[in-house]
């Protein structure tokens, strides 16, 4: 049932969101507003036709719809808008900071220079720290559809940008894609300095998960749901505090799980896992991270003290400084005190 102190709660806690890829922050007005200002031509009528191809039965669905949205991303102001308007939405919601991926090769590979889709990006983020108050990481993501080779190329494109990227990803298609297939790029990476990070276990079995520890040297991975049917393996992540980003919204809209009541959130909180609460794709799985933590939290029943826990989690897990999470540590407590 819904509950207004529940709600409450949720929006006055400061939150961070560690999952967001910030093309599928693109909502069908602003495809809509871009295909205009840029002549692309895109397949549908209106927003109201865009939302209703939003059905998917799985990751690949998605995907293909997700790479032929970002076909109206051309200019810097373009990312600039989309990222913008991603953070308005997230200020919304009491976020005070992000770590957003982007996917350099779905833009790279139609011609749209890297330094284009850095620029835009990173003037938004830079005017969230300044208007908003929200602090950033920025995670470029090497897609796993394609070959360790074009990965590398693309970590050679950054390399100049080092100060100004902080972490590599992994996503795009997974299963048929394990993470072992990039360990040398990811290495690479973590020589460089970067954070890293790792989309597996979302429809990959708990061996991907397995790979991106061992040999990816991951941080974080990202969704993590398959992680549970191997009871060691969670020992593992119990063990180490590995933070799982976990995105509810997402895996209902992805199938990943066949109703809210199946989301992961509470049993990983039970086994002592470090989960958290993200949106990944907002525009296309229908809510921004508030929507997210009420929609599970509703379906679970989750208790004041859960939802404090993703919270702190939010901050714990991420890259920020160690002073700047103790000090959201403490925000945290006065809030949920009151
Ligand atoms: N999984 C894998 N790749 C992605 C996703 C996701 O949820 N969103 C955008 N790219
Ligand atoms: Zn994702």
């Amino acid at each position: 049932m819904p509950n207004p102190r529940r709600d409450a709660l949720i929006a006055r806690l400061p939150k961070a969101e560690l999952h967001l890829h910030i093309e599928g922050s693109l909502e069908p007005e602003m495809l809509f507003a871009l295909a205009a200002r840029n002549g692309v031509a895109i397949p549908f009528g209106s927003a109201e036709e865009v939302r209703a191809a939003y059905d998917f039965s799985n990751l690949q669905d998605f995907l293909d719809i997700y790479y032929q949205g970002m076909g109206v991303l051309l200019h810097e102001q373009d990312f600039f808008d989309l990222t913008w308007a991603y953070l308005r939405r997230a200020a919304a919601d009491n976020v005070r900071h992000v770590e957003i991926f982007f996917d350099p090769q779905g833009h790279t590979e139609r011609g749209i220079a890297f330094e284009t889709v850095l620029d835009g990006i990173e003037r938004a983020l830079k005017q969230g720290e300044v208007e908003l108050g929200i602090s950033y990481r920025l995670i470029m993501c090497f897609l796993r559809h394609l070959s360790e080779e074009d990965a590398g190329m693309t970590l050679d494109q950054a390399v100049p940008h080092l100060g100004r990227i902080h972490g590599v990803g992994l996503d795009s298609s997974e299963v048929g894609h394990p993470p072992a297939r990039f360990e040398r790029v990811f290495a690479r990476a973590r020589s460089l300095g970067l954070h890293v990070t790792a989309h597996a276990g979302e429809e990959g079995p708990p061996a991907y998960v397995r790979e991106a520890l061992d040999l990816l040297k991951v941080e974080r991975i990202d969704h993590g749901n398959r992680a549970l049917e191997d009871p060691a393996l969670v020992e593992r992540l119990v063990s180490e505090g590995m933070t799982l980003t976990v995105c509810p919204l997402s895996n209902l809209r992805l199938c990943v799980i066949g109703d809210m009541a199946d989301s992961p959130v509470r049993r990983m909180l039970d086994l002592g896992l470090k989960a958290t609460v993200n949106s990944d794709d907002p525009a296309y799985f229908g809510g921004y991270i508030g929507d997210n933590f009420r929609a599970v939290a509703e379906a679970l029943d989750l208790t004041a003290a859960e939802i404090v826990t993703l919270a702190e989690n939010s901050f714990t897990g991420s890259f920020m400084p160690m002073a700047d999470q103790i000090a959201y540590l403490a925000e945290i407590a006065e809030v949920a005190r009151d």
